[in-house]
Order: C-alpha cells, then structure tokens, then sequence
C-alpha cells in the first residue's frame, strides 16, 4: 500500500529501526525491491532520481506506484534528490508520497527558502519533504561537489527550524557510487550523534552502499573492471542507525549485481537473446541485496 514517507520514518523512529529506501530505473529493479519487501513483510521506501525520471519518464514513476499500490506492505514512492521546485511539484502532483529537494549546493539561506517552497505545498497534499545539509563528495544526481562538507550539528537544527522538513539527509563521510572511501572506511559517528542530540526529525544516510566483495568479484571474473571499490561496512550502517539514521539509501549495491548478474549469465549462456530470460537472475541478485539490507537495517516483519 502506498504510505507517506513520514509514516514510514516516524516508526521506524520510535522502534529503533530504520528503513530502506532502494533507487528503481527500470521494471526489473522495481520488481525486485517490492519482491524483496514483500518477502521480508517490511516497509520500503522506493525511490526514482530526476535522471531515473529522464530515463524512464513519468510512465516509470506510474509503475512504482502500481506496484506501491498493489503490494501488502508499505511503500512510500519518493523523489530522490529533487533537483528543484518544478521537478517536487510534478513528483507531487503525479503521486508520489514522498520527495526530497536537494538544496545542498545552496548557500543555507537560499537553500532553506526552496525547502520552505517545497514543504508548504507538499504538506498541504499530504506528502513529506525530505531535505538535505551539508554536502557529499561527488555527483548527487545533478549536483557535483569536489569535496565533503560535513553537516554542521547547531545548523541542522536551525535549518529543520525554519523549514518545517520531515526528515534531514546528513553529510557524515559517505559518498554516492562505488568509491566512497581510500583507506579505511570511516563515517563520523560522533558528529552524527551531536546532530540525533540537536535535531528531533528522522535522519537520512545517503551513499550507503556496502559495495560487497562478492558481488564486485564477480562481476571482475565476468569481465568488468571494477578495482579499488570500496562501500560503507554494514557495521557502521546497524551503529549510524542507534545513533538516529532512520532512511537508509542504497543503489551502487544493485547496480553492482546487475552487472555481475548479466555478465554471468551472458557468457554462460552463449545462444542467450530473451530479455526476460538475461535478466531473470539479475532480478534475483538485486533481490538478494535489499533481502540482505532490510535484515541489517532491523526492519524485516515491521510492515
Ligand atoms: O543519488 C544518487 C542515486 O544513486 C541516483 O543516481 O542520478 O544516476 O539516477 P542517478
Ligand atoms: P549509493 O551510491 O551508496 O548506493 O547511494 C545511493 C543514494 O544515496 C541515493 O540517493
Ligand atoms: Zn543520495
């Protein structure tokens, strides 16, 4: 069923737990987050990028919330890294349950005034904004950032203050894609906690990907060249949610099984050319990861 994402959150605020919130571009990836929920009877947030949307169109959109609507359990259909007010009002006025605008590029006043913008219509349909401070290193779908800008405990709360916001994606040391740390991986979970201290709404990881080994070794025997990748160890993932990370965001992982799944398949099975038959067990792997997230992340049986 499709639910806001503040119900979601507020949940998973009080229980201790957190949900997560898996980036859809095609139908194959959208059947596997919803089997994966389904499967696990857990909430879910499914979201689509702007660049999702220019990939897919709104026709995407409407079959995440086909899929949303039809299922059991609950799903909130979100924008992910709204790129502006006109992109957040046609997510809103298509559906969607839940958008976030991205105004972390923006000085803190200029990106205060957008969230404001965003939250006043968004609440008025029932819908919840999520926002961003601070900003992580590397592309957040249009934005580029040559390095992190942590989000600073005392401004978060100000700016949840002046925004009315529902939930706040933080900037605490993970990045988006495969390469997110050189040496050791390392997220500040002290400023993390000074922020939970200083904030009262539900916390977002961003960049969250764990980028298993397994996964990456395969598809490298397959072919790929994926060297020196490096995600967020699971362990950090269960410690940043005790400290308050309660919308956890995962895409590189599936995007890597994709690829490892495809790969294998394509060369073990050389006369292959059925769409449906290739991609059968990239959907499974895809499934596997969020299987494999939703039990780290404590929100398996809490649909
Ligand atoms: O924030 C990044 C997500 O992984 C979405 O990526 O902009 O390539 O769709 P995308
Ligand atoms: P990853 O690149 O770590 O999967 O992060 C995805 C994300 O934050 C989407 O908004
Ligand atoms: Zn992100």
């Amino acid at each position: 069923m499709l639910v806001s994402g503040n119900k979601l959150l507020q949940k998973a605020k009080k229980c201790g737990y957190a949900v997560g919130a898996f980036n859809t571009n095609n139908l194959e990836i959208t059947k596997a987050i919803i089997s994966a929920a389904v499967e696990t009877n857990s909430p879910v947030f499914l979201q689509l990028s702007s660049g999702a949307l220019k990939y897919g169109g709104f026709e995407l959109a409407g079959l995440a919330l086909a899929f949303a609507e039809k299922v059991p359990v609950p799903v909130a259909v979100h924008l992910d890294h709204g790129p502006s007010i006109e992109v957040a009002m046609e997510c809103i006025s298509f559906g969607f349950s839940s958008v976030m605008i991205d105004g972390s590029a923006l000085p803190f006043a200029k990106n205060v005034a957008l969230t404001k913008k965003v939250v006043a219509v968004a609440h008025r349909k029932g819908v919840s904004v999520e926002a961003e401070l601070g900003q992580l290193k590397g592309r957040e779908d249009e934005v580029f950032a040559a390095k992190h800008s942590y989000t600073d405990p005392a401004a978060a709360a100000k700016f949840v203050k002046l925004t009315g916001c529902d939930s706040l994606a933080v900037a605490i040391g993970t990045s988006h894609g495969a390469y997110k740390f050189k040496g050791t991986p390392n997220i500040d979970l002290k400023r993390l906690a000074s922020i939970t201290a200083a904030v009262d709404i539900p916390l977002v990881l961003h960049g969250a990907s764990s980028v298993h080994s397994s996964l990456v070794a395969m598809a490298n025997k397959y072919g790929a060249k994926i060297s020196n990748a490096k995600g967020v160890p699971e362990q950090q993932i269960r410690k940043a949610i005790k400290l308050g990370i309660c919308k956890v965001n995962e895409d590189t992982d599936l995007r890597i099984a994709f690829a490892a799944a495809v790969r294998k398949f394509l060369e073990e099975n050389l006369s292959a050319y059925d769409p449906r038959e290739i991609l059968a067990p990239a959907t499974e792997a895809m499934k596997e990861v969020v299987i494999r997230r939703i039990k780290i992340l404590g929100s398996e049986g809490k649909a």
